[in-house]
């Protein structure tokens, strides 16, 4: 049978590592997919580059177009990014009947409502391995693997730039400022960082595992966003102290009220397996209710991880597009006429655990003060940790950090309590605040 033919859209980083990984393994693939898959046309603004990692054989364009108007071109991979011209070009390929391959989870975790609602009216898929922690085939897991559970809740390191600089920031001592530059010298870190440090990436990919998970439509802009930049030094090492890593998770979870959306630092005990992944690698922790915990790791970015999950949606696409649109696995796991429609929780009714650091005023009462308060609150203490004075502000000095774990409380409590706390004339600076996850 005549190979199936596909378009890439943008050859950077994971289009070069698409390529090659196709022309590398394409025997065993074409065994896998039972028919020949292959990279015929490329669209780049560089088309010398784009040349250059093809080679002659293959048709390379400046206008990604060109790839959408080919009727030989089965399949489209989109590598472009963004929410600008890669969502025209999305909208372009399936409306002409083109399947659609994408890595671009900012694109599905924003418009994907309209993007899969277009893609099953026109009867073609669009897949998405590859936008949600790169190599681990987290979305085949969810939507196929785990399809018998009531999923429960889903923990994931989903960014591993922001992974890398907590690793280094603990192994190190150091605070995220210098850290952050020492990722962009090592080339960890982009020269603009913004959406991994800010969260918004782990965001983007949360959202759509949320989405699969629980059968909702993808809704971003419901995701409460925390990223590190606040993070200090300090609080890692009294996390350490007590037991815990503070690692940014990505976290979805049913609840009796709603589905909780959010991205934010959390302490997570050391002994559990997902606090002893380090460095650029991410993992998810999946709670079925029939399984229990599972467990993926492994590399969340980079050429040829990011390739393997493209190619897996290329053979997939393969193997079913000659199928009944209908009995095809749907975009978000769920049937599009049977979503759902709980409701996405505001952070002030998620309920969690937290890390508290005050820093006060070494006197008679404070602490009685500080507990008192959380207690008329109705504030659970589950542990206290009280440094020397000496240690915290020097040699005779004056202040030092109180640092209290909690049961679990409404956010929106410990909003209000922190806001108290935060008047006592003895609490000498911001109050820091981070939440806190047992994840078993
Ligand atoms: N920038 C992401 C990360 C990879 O650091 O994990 C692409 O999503």
């Amino acid at each position: 049978m005549k190979p199936i033919q596909v378009g890439l859209l943008g050859i950077g980083t994971v289009g070069s590592g698409t390529f090659n990984v196709l022309k590398r393994n394409q025997e065993e693939i074409r065994r896998r997919a039972g028919r020949g898959i292959e990279i015929t046309m490329v669209a780049d603004l560089d088309t010398a580059r784009a040349q250059s990692v093809v080679g002659a054989g293959v048709q390379v364009v400046n206008d990604a177009r060109a790839v959408i108007a080919n009727p030989e071109i089965d399949i489209v991979i989109e590598l472009i990014g963004g929410y600008g011209i890669a969502k025209a070009l999305v909208m372009e390929a399936i409306a002409a009947g083109k399947h659609v391959v994408t890595a671009n989870k900012a694109l599905l975790a924003v418009h994907g409502t309209e993007i899969f609602a277009a893609a099953s009216a026109k009867g073609v898929m669009v897949a998405f391995e590859a936008a949600v922690a790169g190599g681990i085939p987290i979305i085949k897991a969810l939507r196929e693997g785990l399809t018998a559970n009531s999923i429960q809740w889903i923990a994931g390191i989903i960014n591993g730039t922001t992974n890398f600089i907590l690793s280094e920031m603990r192994d190190k001592g150091l605070d995220f400022d210098v850290v952050l530059k020492e990722a962009q010298r090592l080339g960890y870190a982009e020269a603009d960082p913004t959406f991994d440090i800010e969260g918004v990436d782990a965001a983007h990919k949360v959202t759509l595992m949320s989405a699969i998970a629980f059968g909702i439509p993808v809704q971003f802009d419901k995701a409460y966003v925390e990223g590190i930049t606040q993070l200090g030094a300090t609080d890692i090492k009294y996390a350490e102290q007590l037991g815990y890593r503070i690692k940014l998770l990505g976290i979805t979870k049913r609840t009796a009220k709603g589905i909780e959306l959010r991205v934010h630092p959390s302490l997570v005990p050391s002994r559990r397996l997902i606090a002893n992944v380090e460095g650029a690698m991410n993992a998810v922790v999946v709670n079925g209710d029939a399984v229990g915990n599972t467990l993926y790791y492994g590399k969340g970015a980079g050429s040829e991880p990011t390739a393997s999950a493209v190619i897996a949606d290329l053979v997939d696409i393969t193997r079913l597009h000659t199928a009944d649109p209908h009995h095809r696995v749907p975009h978000l796991a769920f049937q599009p006429d049977a979503m759902s429609d709980l409701t996405v929780l505001p952070m002030s009714e998620v309920v969690t655990s937290y890390y508290l650091r005050l820093r006060v005023a070494d006197e008679a009462g404070v602490l009685a003060k500080v507990t008192g308060l959380l207690a008329g609150a109705g504030i659970s203490i589950d542990a206290v940790l009280q440094r020397e004075a000496d240690e915290v502000s020097g040699e005779g000095g004056t202040s030092t950090d109180l640092i209290i774990l909690t049961h679990d409380t409404r956010e929106g409590t410990m909003n209000d309590a922190l806001a108290q706390l935060q008047k006592l004339p003895t609490v000498l600076a911001p109050i820091v605040r981070i939440r806190k996850e047992e994840l078993n």
